[in-house]
């Protein structure tokens, strides 16, 4: 399935559309799209917690902060910045809370 019906995008995009899960509940992306990418297209601006509670998401974007990890497919402290998302990828949220 396309996002958009052949002829009908307006810049004429021929996406192809991935599914990955976060912490269980499917988000659509689009083939190319990072982890990070698909997180933000879907409206989530932080997925990952520190000690202290404070959230974080993306800063740098360029794979050198590591504000962005994840877990995906079982792999933690993966850059959601990083890393290309793929059709069936499961993706957990991370955190560093003593508590958690
Ligand atoms: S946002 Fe900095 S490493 Fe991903």
């Amino acid at each position: 399935m396309n996002l958009f019906a052949r002829g009908s995008d307006p810049v004429g995009r021929t996406d192809s559309p991935i599914r990955i899960t976060v912490d269980g509940e499917a988000v659509p992306g689009i083939a190319g799209q990072t982890v990070a990418g698909v997180l933000l297209a879907s409206g989530r601006l932080s997925w990952r917690t520190t000690r202290s509670g404070a959230p974080r998401g993306v800063f740098c974007g360029i794979g050198s902060c590591f504000d962005c990890v994840v877990t995906v497919n079982g792999v933690p402290d993966v850059r959601a910045c990083r890393r290309r998302a793929v059709d069936g990828d499961e993706v957990r949220t991370q955190t560093r809370q003593e508590d958690a």
